[in-house]
């Protein structure tokens, strides 16, 4: 596939592991990101793990004007894969506003320039959010999408409509949302992964922070769930997994595979694993002990959740299968690399 890609957000983290296996894979991929939650040496690391330099625009997608100018200067952009947005939960519910109008307003701009510029393909980056505490496991993409319990959950909710109802009214387009679990782990490299600004609110960049020494422990946010220890259960599917199953996507749309012009896949591991099974494993893998504390419950948080992949399996010929060992251990390459890069 040697077609011209648009990546927003493609300096953040799973946008930057895209941009990797998009190269890889033969296409030319132009990155706009305003930098708002990464890096611009992200794309050193990108081209020293593909040969290959982006090309970048400091674009914010929600300036229709500049994002025009984009793709007008990178004629014959043919499908575009959708990371730029805010992502912190609880972020989202101290300051809604500013959630629903980046996450809002960037996808509306992005769909206007692509009926502009006959852009046929979107690829957005979805969420698990969007399923709440479902009532079966594991998770279908069939399952009921609950009220959402965040703002951000909600811009997920309302921006898979918007690409729905769109799509619905242009016959020339077409777009897949990818609902993903939880992505965790670096690539191999170790020269890219995710940098959480501030205090990770996630586990895994917490765990690591904590093994590293920024953090004093881990806390364990409750084990009284109705689980069998007692720990919240998620399904962590690794980035590079899940930054291949775009480039299925890409290719689903541009060879003219996809069976409904807007189509809807969980990408995830089927797997679930507790907080304390990733302790375990994360000790294991790396030989590091961590420190860690019971907390009460995080608010907000349900006891489990893990994804049903078939659909995403058999259409996109895609399969997450990176053993979680090998997935905590990247993780914990790439945090020793960054604070060692850091330092300098
Ligand atoms: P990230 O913050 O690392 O990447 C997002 C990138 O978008 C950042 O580089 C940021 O600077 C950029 N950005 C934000 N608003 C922008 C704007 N208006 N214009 C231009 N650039 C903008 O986050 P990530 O973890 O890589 O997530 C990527 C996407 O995947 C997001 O849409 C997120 O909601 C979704 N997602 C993430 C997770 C997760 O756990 N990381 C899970 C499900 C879905
Ligand atoms: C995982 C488990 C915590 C931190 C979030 C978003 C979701 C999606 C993915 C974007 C839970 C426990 C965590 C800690 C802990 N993102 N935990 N100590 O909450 O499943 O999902 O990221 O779309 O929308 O909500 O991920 O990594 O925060 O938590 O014990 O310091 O780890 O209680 O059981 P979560 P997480």
């Amino acid at each position: 596939m040697n077609e011209r890609v648009l990546v927003t957000g493609g300096t953040g983290y799973i946008g930057s592991h895209t941009v990797v296996e998009l190269i890889n894979s033969g296409c030319e991929t132009v990155v706009v990101d305003n930098l708002s939650n990464s890096r611009i040496e992200v794309l050193d690391g990108i081209s020293s793990i593909t040969g290959t330099r982006p090309a970048f625009d400091k674009v914010d997608v929600c300036d229709l004007d500049r994002l025009r100018e984009c793709c007008r200067k990178h004629q014959g952009i043919k499908a575009v894969v959708h990371f730029a947005a805010f992502k912190a939960v609880g972020e989202s519910v101290e300051k809604p506003l500013e959630y629903y109008r980046n996450n809002l307003i960037s996808l509306m701009n992005l769909l206007l320039v692509m009926r502009e510029f006959e852009i046929p393909g979107l690829v957005f980056s979805s969420s698990c959010t969007v399923y709440g505490q479902p009532d079966r496991l594991p998770v279908t993409e069939e399952s009921l999408i609950k009220p959402a319990a965040s703002p951000y959950g909600n811009t997920k909710q309302i921006c898979e409509e918007i690409i729905r109802d769109t799509i619905a009214a242009s016959p020339a387009m077409k777009a897949i949302s990818l609902r993903y679990f939880n992505p965790v782990g670096a690539h191999p490299s170790a020269v890219i992964g995710e940098l959480p600004s501030g205090t990770p609110l996630n586990l895994v960049p917490y765990i690591t922070q904590t093994a590293i020494g920024l953090r004093e422990h881990l806390r364990v946010f409750g084990n009284d769930y109705d689980t069998p220890d007692g720990s919240g259960i998620r399904d962590y599917i690794n980035v590079v997994d899940l930054a291949r199953a775009h480039v299925k996507a890409i290719e689903r749309l541009l060879e003219n595979r996809c069976r409904q012009p807007y189509e809807v896949f969980n990408l995830g591991t089927g797997k679930g694993s507790s907080v304390f099974e990733i302790i375990r494993t994360f000790e294991e893998a790396t030989g590091e002990r961590l420190n860690w504390k019971l907390y009460p419950r995080r608010p907000g948080d349900i006891a489990c959740v893990y994804a049903d992949a078939s659909l995403a399996n058999r259409e996109l010929g895609w399969k997450a299968d990176t053993p979680l060992d090998e997935t905590l251990r990247s993780a914990w390459n790439w945090e020793k690399n960054i604070r060692r890069t850091m330092k300098r």
